[in-house]
């Protein structure tokens, strides 16, 4: 069966490009993403990895660890890293498993035998410091991710975490939040100071309240 949101993220030993990950281990007390290429050496994962390694700072900021997977074995991962190094103008600074056996994919359910029954899809899950699946998608091998959404959502996962707020539609930092139904309109004074407005009785909005 699949994962779903909430489930603990399996945990594993694997091959990377940088040696042995125990994943919980790996992750530590950080964030994480884990998430799945089809295979080496092919276009538009050479992109992804590349805007991963470029956004290094911005998953710094937020505390979250990358690891990639796909299901080619370590030394052609050390060799297609040369490759996305010299032609994405960075340096990959995150591990890749090497998934030969397609054990860690079995766990997260990367293949999807009616897309293909040999590579993994392009799945990506972001996971808590409590170790559980906060998101999962999954995107065709021919549509690359976009990171900057994958970012955008990590935000909102961290400030939701955190606050009785829940975010509306293409919200971005900075924007106005949602007050989460469970908080009656008279109790929110009290617990977002500064301010709110109330555009309907479910629907009010507040400044983002961790600024
Ligand atoms: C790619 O990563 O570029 C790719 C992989 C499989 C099919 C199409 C594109």
């Amino acid at each position: 069966m699949s994962l779903r949101l909430g489930d603990i993220a399996p945990d594993f030993r694997a091959e990377s490009s940088e040696g042995e990950i125990r994943f919980h281990e790996y992750l530590g007390d950080s964030w994480g993403v884990l998430f799945s290429h089809p295979a080496d050496f092919t276009p538009v994962c050479t992109t992804e990895l590349g805007r991963t390694a470029k956004l290094k700072g911005e998953f710094e900021k937020r505390n979250v660890k990358a690891l990639a997977l796909s299901v080619d074995d370590v030394d052609s991962h050390k060799r297609w890293i040369n490759d996305i190094n010299e032609t994405q103008q960075t340096e990959v600074n995150f591990p890749i498993i090497a998934d030969k056996n397609r054990e860690v994919a079995g766990l997260y359910d990367m293949i999807h035998p009616n897309a293909s029954e040999t590579f993994t899809v392009r799945s990506l899950f972001v996971i808590g410091p409590d170790k559980k699946v906060k998101l999962s998608i999954t995107y065709p091998a021919s549509t690359g991710r976009n990171f900057d959404e994958v970012l955008r959502v990590i935000d909102s996962l961290q400030l939701t975490a955190d606050y009785s707020v829940a975010t509306p539609a293409d919200w971005k930092q900075g924007e106005d939040v949602v007050v989460v139904p469970s908080i009656p309109t008279a109790d929110i004074p009290g617990r977002f100071p500064k301010g709110y407005t109330e555009v309907k009785p479910y629907l009010r909005l507040t400044p983002q309240p961790n600024l």
